[in-house]
């Protein structure tokens, strides 16, 4: 059995399944507990889900708080998602209480466990769940713009015509509607994306948008998103279980800009082991100075 390798779910939603399907594939958990409030949920999806875990051979149950704070790595997915139109900062109202619940019951939560906020508005709510449950700030990551950086390498991949993997980008700062790229730093094959003649082509402000109302498409079109941030979510969990030592950018508190948002950070074991201050332009700075302040307007109030 790898160490490190009980996960609980928190939060039976599409968001919290699509994890725990995404988390069997890998074959790298030791067990996976799914906790929700609703019992009936917690029954369906376990029930579901061990339907494919005799294809994957990992261990899934439903479980209580108190067991899910006694993980090595607890994924909170739970809360009122966005609806068509709504900014992920009008969630933190219901949120907050969700996650004060949340966290509440699970205690005593493990001194070395990793909390992994999935739950939106992430980058406030890890905050918060920094402050609720002690533990320190490099066990509490959120999510951030992991998937908001999937999204625009996606993007750019079909631009330079490149595999996405292969595109050195980052999304920074809020999960959300200020959050901006960090284009001076892009880079394919070490050479700058400011180098290349497409880059002069490229219509950044389209771009931006695309990437940041991608999950409003999604959400206007199917009502949610849930594959692409069950697979992200994913990933960092494996990344934490295999102490891949990992870049991704995920929500963190910046000592730098005194907020949580996201920047590149390595993950492993212990959540997260560094974080990297991307050399960004001067207008990008302030771009990323103003999503923090957007940020630390909200997370000053919890
Ligand atoms: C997403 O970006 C809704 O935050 C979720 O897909």
């Amino acid at each position: 059995m790898v160490s490190h390798s009980r996960v609980s779910i928190v939060g039976a939603g599409a968001v919290g399944a699509s994890l725990a399907y995404a988390l069997m594939f890998k074959n790298i958990c030791s067990e996976i507990l799914i906790v929700d409030v609703s019992p009936d949920i917690v029954k369906a999806q376990v029930l579901d889900l061990a339907d494919a875990a005799s294809v994957s051979h990992t261990r899934i149950r439903g479980a209580t708080p108190e067991e899910a704070g006694q993980t090595d790595i607890i994924v909170i997915t739970a809360g009122a998602k966005q609806k068509d139109g709504e900014p992920r900062t009008k969630l933190i109202q219901r949120n907050f209480w969700v996650l004060k619940n949340v966290i509440g019951s699970m205690q005593p939560i493990r001194q070395d466990a990793v909390i992994l906020m999935v739950s939106n508005p992430v980058d406030i709510l890890t905050h918060i769940a920094r402050k609720l449950s002690g533990l320190p700030a490099n066990q509490v990551i959120g999510s951030g713009t992991y998937l908001d950086t999937t999204r625009l390498c996606v993007h750019l991949g079909e631009i330079f015509d490149v595999n996405p993997s292969s595109i050195n980008a980052y999304v920074l700062g809020e999960h959300g509607d200020s959050q901006m790229i960090a284009w001076d730093a892009a880079t394919i094959g070490g050479q700058r994306l400011t180098s290349f003649p497409e880059y002069q082509a490229i219509d950044k402000k389209a771009v931006s948008k695309i990437v940041s109302g991608k999950a409003m498409e999604i959400i206007r079109l199917k009502g949610a998103t849930f594959y692409g941030i069950g697979a992200c979510a994913a990933d960092l969990v494996h990344t934490i279980i295999l102490n891949k030592k990992v870049v991704h950018p995920v929500s963190v508190y910046v000592e730098k800009y005194g907020v949580t948002l996201s920047m590149p950070a390595k993950i492993g074991w212990e959540g997260i082991q560094h974080v990297y201050d991307v050399p960004l332009s001067k207008e990008e700075e302030e771009r990323l100075q103003s999503s923090a302040d957007a940020l630390r307007e909200i997370e000053q109030l919890y």
